[in-house]
């Protein structure tokens, strides 16, 4: 089956369309010029800039490290290679916890600076007046609950999420919570399969899962890790759709070895 790429700009009712239609939506992260011009061309609907940026371009263990003044460089760039997609910009850590004036500001500039048409942002129930403020200013907001990454201190690692009923119905309450607040979408990361098709049946708004199996309405991953670019740990949920990590490795030893051997450059690449 080929699928048919669309010309059309992907927006927030788009997406809520594909929710009503039962389209699903394909989201990919990117950080630079380069790939995100190759994701937009390809058709992808949702481009996020991620804070994962802080380990897979800037190598930090986790995302903690990540300031708003690297992610909007990272959003500046990926703006100028984007016509097609949707273009989210995640809210680093410290960015949008500390008052709701900061996080006014900080959206604000991932929209007024960076270009961004949208902003994430993890957690439940203490983002909800946040998220309510960003939504009364016009600034769209996608949700983010499950495994959420900045809390990773707290959670104990990169583990499922959901997994027994109480915590299955405080997941289920808190994207409730923020579908009524005016998120447009939630990202539901690492949680089992039956609680994701549970929440996405109850939402109107589409559910993005990573790591939450095949029943939300939309998927993500990041780019590095499916294009096989990040080597450190490779999560069961990631599907490797190339080995670009070894192709390069490659290419840079037969570089090497060329110049080492004098096999490069040729007459017909010299003047
Ligand atoms: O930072 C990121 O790339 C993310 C995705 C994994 C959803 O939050």
């Amino acid at each position: 089956m080929s699928l048919q790429k669309s010309d059309k700009k992907i927006s927030i009712p788009t997406l809520l369309r594909m929710k009503e239609n039962r389209e699903p939506i394909a989201m990919l992260t990117a950080y630079d010029t380069l790939m995100a011009g190759i994701l937009d061309q390809s058709g992808i609907d949702i481009i996020l800039v991620g804070d994962s940026g802080g380990m897979v371009m800037a190598g930090h263990e986790n995302t903690l490290a990540v300031t708003m003044d690297e992610m909007l460089h990272y959003v500046k760039s990926v703006r100028r290679a984007v016509k097609h997609a949707l273009l989210v910009a995640d809210m680093p850590f410290l960015s949008y916890q500390i008052s709701t004036e900061e996080a006014i500001r900080n959206a604000g500039r991932f929209l007024q600076e960076g270009g961004a048409e949208a902003v994430k942002i993890e957690g439940g129930q203490p983002v909800l007046p946040i998220i309510e403020r960003l939504v009364q200013f016009g600034i769209p907001v996608m949700g983010h609950l499950g495994l959420t990454p900045q809390s990773i201190h707290q959670l104990g690692g990169y583990l499922v999420q959901g997994k027994n009923s109480q915590a299955a119905e405080r997941l289920k309450h808190e994207a409730q919570l923020l579908q009524e607040a005016g998120v447009f979408s939630i990202v539901l990361e690492k949680v089992p399969s039956i609680l994701a098709k549970e929440i996405s049946e109850q939402l109107k708004i589409p559910t993005i899962g990573i790591g939450a199996g095949k029943y939300c309405d939309g998927q993500v991953l990041v780019s590095h890790d499916m294009l096989g670019l990040y080597e450190k740990f490779k999560p069961k949920f990631v599907r490797r759709y190339a080995e670009l990590g070894k192709a390069m490795g490659k290419a840079f030893e037969q570089y090497i070895s060329d110049v080492k051997q004098r096999n490069f450059p040729s007459d017909d690449e010299s003047y």
